[in-house]
């Protein structure tokens, strides 16, 4: 049995309120004018970046440092706010996925056998993210998976696709879709009736996340599963360019197509008897889709049809609601996060974000389980997003309500720690809009001026960090630094990126001799936790990364 109690810090005091801030997307690179956040008049950051070496760093926020496979993985939420809450680093869903397709294990576990039950006599369905970003899923590791299952007696196969353009660059949708279109017909000639039955783009189609808005999943039921969209192809290739063809027409926002046959009918619905994988190996954009395939009693919108399959999901979704009941690799076991510790040893929890976010300081923080730990030490407020609109034309977002409900529940005295996401700088810097980006550093940089000022009333602590970078480089750059061209102009880049983020420790309730070590110079997100234990006045666990902090005699 796991061991709750933590030690006492040998020097900080218990009992201080400490408020952790994630900017989501807020990293740090050279001023220019593709630095969203050196444009944007951010005070307050500026002020405490005043504080370094001390009382601000840099910390890693990519690749191995949170358990991706290489160091040219950028950062993203998922496996930064994993990192920040759990403090230690866990081999994450992108290289679980590859071990599993390099040793072959993925095709020997029970959730390909279960699949594979339907190859005779019906069609394996793959839908998923087409891209190599690696965030959510990876081309390479689709290619693989088509293979094998080809070589496993899977006779006909039907990809839905989702064309990215946030995690990579707007427009490469179509060299995807033609990589994929050359790995089908490989399988053609080799007797496999292989094809891309539909798709559209992930985030008007199917990859809603925290149930934000059940029409995205809806859009990509009918056309996966029902074959019906009003825009009909004979071919993926020519369906991505026409749409993309249409003004302001992006990869993430493609309209949701079909394939059709020479009379019409969709090439590929999903219908009793067939198998189903959902390709993508991070959780929140999958948990929506998930429910619609695998729950009988189900309400969020009209089906029609409910076809009997065999579903899979690449890894399981959500480990409390054991959620798809059958996968292909099994997910990190991310445990005592802490989240658990904290509210095992008396800390009280506030924790905030608006929809598009919410998961991230909750779900995430706790090790990608949803729920509460225990409700009796612990409140997560859950802010409505806008729905239906791209926050480029809406900057703001909820910062400045996040930061209310934040300050008040500093201020209610209630909590120890009080923890908020605020979205604006990743999710505005995702629709490359750089004008509106800027926009967005600057109600974050406002929002944690409210809960900083709150902060100081009450005599506590605050850590402010990031999750991973975004709006500190909006261009794609060649490998010296310059920006690329394209026809002449720039390449917008709507990515995460591959840069350090800051974390500031301050406040009226700082002990005086606080400073961040010198000795850890290679920190990542996964230090944050035992920092945060310390600030709360236990030491942490002693497999945690070390804290960046130490205490010295003035
Ligand atoms: C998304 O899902 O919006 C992007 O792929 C990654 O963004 P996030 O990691 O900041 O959520
Ligand atoms: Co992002």
């Amino acid at each position: 049995a796991v061991s709750w109690k933590l030690l006492d810090h040998p020097k900080l005091p218990k009992g201080k309120p400490v408020a952790v801030i994630v900017l989501d997307g807020w990293g740090e690179a050279n001023p220019n004018e593709y630095n969203c956040i050196h444009t944007a008049e951010t005070p307050v950051m500026d002020s405490l970046k005043q504080g370094a070496p001390d009382k601000w760093r840099l910390v890693k926020a990519h690749g191995t440092a949170v358990g991706l496979p290489s160091d040219d993985d950028m950062g993203n939420s998922e496996v930064g706010h994993n990192a920040l809450g759990a403090g230690r680093i866990f081999a994450q869903g992108a290289k679980l996925v590859d071990l599993a397709l390099a040793s072959g294990k993925i095709f020997e576990g029970e959730g390909f056998k279960y699949i594979k039950e339907s190859f005779e006599t019906g069609t394996l369905h793959l839908i998923g993210l087409l891209s190599d970003g690696g965030v959510h899923s990876r081309l390479d590791q689709l290619q693989l998976l088509l293979k094998g299952a080809g070589e496993r007696g899977a006779k006909r196969i039907r990809v839905h696709i989702l064309t990215d353009g946030r995690d990579v660059l707007d427009g490469s949708s179509i060299g995807f879709v033609e990589t994929l279109e050359n790995d089908l017909a490989k399988l053609r000639e080799k007797g496999v009736d292989a094809r891309i039955a539909s798709g559209g783009g992930r985030m008007y189609v199917t990859m809603d996340r925290y149930e934000n808005d059940w029409n995205v999943v809806k859009r990509g039921w009918d056309a996966q599963v029902l074959g019906e969209a009003s825009h009909k192809f004979s071919s993926a290739l020519e369906a991505v360019k026409k749409l993309r063809a249409e003004p302001k027409a992006n990869d993430q926002y493609l309209p949701p197509f079909v394939i059709v046959d020479e009379n019409g009918k969709s090439v590929g619905p999903i219908v009793d008897g067939d198998a189903v994988v959902t390709l993508n190996f991070r959780a929140d954009r999958m948990v929506m889709i998930a429910k619609s395939l695998e729950y009988e009693n189900f309400d969020k919108f009209d089906r029609v049809r409910y076809p009997k399959i065999h579903y899979a999901g690449m890894l399981e979704y959500d480990g409390e609601l054991k959620l798809p009941s059958h996968y292909l690799v099994s997910p990190p076991e991310i445990d005592r996060t802490s989240g658990e510790y904290l509210v095992h040893n008396g800390v009280r929890t506030f924790a905030c974000s608006e929809t598009v976010k919410f998961g991230h300081v909750t779900f995430f923080w706790n090790g990608n389980r949803s729920g509460y730990f225990n409700p009796q030490m612990e409140e997560y407020i859950e802010i409505p997003s806008d729905v239906g609109i791209t926050f480029n034309v809406q900057p703001k977002m909820k910062a400045l309500q996040i930061a209310e409900k934040a300050r008040d529940a500093i201020l209610s005295r209630k909590f120890d720690q009080v923890r908020v996401n605020l979205p604006n700088s990743d999710m505005v810097g995702h629709t490359g809009d750089i004008e509106a980006t800027v926009v967005a550093c600057k109600a974050a940089d406002d929002a944690v001026k409210m809960i900083l000022d709150a902060i100081e009333q009450v005599g506590g602590i605050y850590v402010v960090t990031a999750d991973h970078g975004n709006a500190e480089d909006m261009v794609k750059r060649d490998k010296s630094g310059k920006p690329l061209l394209k026809n002449g102009n720039v390449q917008i880049l709507t990515s995460h990126t591959l840069e350090p983020v800051p974390i500031a420790i301050g406040g009226p309730g700082l002990s005086p001799g606080v400073r961040f070590r010198k000795d850890v110079p290679n920190g990542g997100l996964a230090n944050v936790a035992a920092t945060v234990m310390n600030l709360h006045g236990f030491e942490a666990p002693s497999d945690y990364e070390p804290t960046l902090i130490e205490v010295v005699d003035n």
